[in-house]
């Protein structure tokens, strides 16, 4: 794949222009994000390996196109990535799931370590890290770090709006990562916030501020 994908198909933007909407009420918002999950998903698993399977139609026998099995893992980094999770496991349901909970030091600025709970062999499964925003990409690349702590050595990452700024930081960090975005935005502001951005994803999914 590709360092960077950028899925700029209509029913994407459509989707996400209601989503960067500040009018948009809270349980459409998760709604949506659900739905631009999936529509990502399908980027994020487009070369996954295929085999055939022996079957029978009521026509005739064949050989049909099956996954060939690879073990997969999603890593949600939380709070926000959790809205992408549901989403993603209805098309691939047997996919294992982790956690990583990161917070942001505010004397240091460097991203601390409070949760992580993942699959066991994440050295045999494609990794699928999820977060909607790729911001600085400080908390992206440490919970990168932790997950190749754990073994993993395939990893995509998958967000719905990208700055410029964290994708160069995940691309200096970690160039072997693709990242797969709906959009890539103009800048950060000085509150490290992605303009025009959506706000705070995780307030505007839950309903907090
Ligand atoms: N996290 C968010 O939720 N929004 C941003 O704009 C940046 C980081």
């Amino acid at each position: 794949m590709d360092h960077l994908t950028v899925v700029t198909h209509p029913l994407v933007q459509h989707k996400l222009s209601l989503m960067r909407d500040k009018g948009t009420p809270t349980a459409v918002f998760r709604q949506l994000l659900r739905e631009i999950s999936q529509l990502l998903a399908y980027e994020v698993t487009r070369d996954l390996p295929m085999t055939t399977r022996a079957i029978e139609t009521p026509m005739q026998a064949m050989d049909a196109p099956v996954l060939a099995g690879r073990k997969m893992a999603l890593v949600s980094i939380l709070r926000a990535g959790n809205g992408l999770l549901d989403g993603i496991l209805e098309l691939v349901p047997s996919a294992r799931v982790g956690f990583v909970g990161l917070y942001r030091d505010e004397a240091t600025l460097e991203p601390v370590q409070y949760y992580f709970k993942v699959p066991d062999q994440l050295d045999e499964r494609l990794v699928i890290a999820v977060d909607p925003m790729l911001a600085t990409g400080n908390s992206s690349a440490a919970a990168i770090d932790l997950l190749k702590a754990k073994g993993a050595t395939d990893i995509r990452f998958l967000c719905l709006l990208a700055a410029p700024e964290g994708i160069a930081r995940m691309k200096a960090a970690h160039p072997d990562v693709p990242i797969v975005t709906a959009a890539v935005d103009e800048r950060l502001n000085e509150s490290g916030y992605i303009v025009p951005g959506l706000g705070d994803a995780g307030d505007r999914m839950f309903g907090t501020k």
